[in-house]
């Protein structure tokens, strides 16, 4: 069994997330980085995410992480628009996932995880998806944590 964290991150908590999983689990972590890189600022930065999901772009990534041998996938976005990071959606489109075990996990502003579980099944038909652990900013706590593990 290799498991492996992928995740994309644009202001740290989803990083910080992956780093307390990794900690618990003795994973690699790998962090997805698009080719060109997002504004800093929020205001260009929503734009931009708004605009690239409502159209599905994908943006290219610098690269993709290796997924030879992994079995289990812990995967990693912050909610944006209510949906994954359109990073995320590019990795997926470019792996196969089928018969991969993969536990979600997000982290959000407050309004929950949208629907990032519901796009993940589209994206990932053949995968076998178990619970999606969201966490409210870098708010997670060592049990929810622990029972989140225990799905693996
Ligand atoms: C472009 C953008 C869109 C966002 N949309 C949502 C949202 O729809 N709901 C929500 O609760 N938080 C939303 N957030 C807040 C992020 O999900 C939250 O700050 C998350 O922890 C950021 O993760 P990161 O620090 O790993 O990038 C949004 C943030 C950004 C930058």
């Amino acid at each position: 069994m290799k498991t492996l964290i992928v995740y994309y991150s644009h202001g740290g908590n989803t990083g910080a997330a992956a780093r307390r999983i990794a900690e618990q689990t003795g994973a690699p972590c790998a962090a997805l980085t698009p080719a060109a890189p997002y504004p800093g600022e929020y205001k260009p930065l929503a734009a931009q995410a708004w605009q690239e999901i409502q159209n599905g772009f994908l943006p290219p990534l610098a690269d993709i992480p290796d997924l030879t041998g992994v079995t289990r996938l812990l995967l990693g976005t912050p909610n944006w628009c209510g949906t994954m990071a359109p990073p995320v959606a590019a990795f997926l489109a470019g792996v196969s996932t089928d018969g991969l075990r993969i536990l979600p996990f997000c982290t959000h502003g407050g309004g929950g995880p949208g629907k990032i579980a519901a796009d993940l099944q589209k994206l990932c038909p053949g995968a076998d998806i178990g619970p999606l652990l969201s966490i409210k900013g870098t708010e997670l706590a060592v049990e929810d944590l622990r029972a989140w593990l225990a799905a693996l």
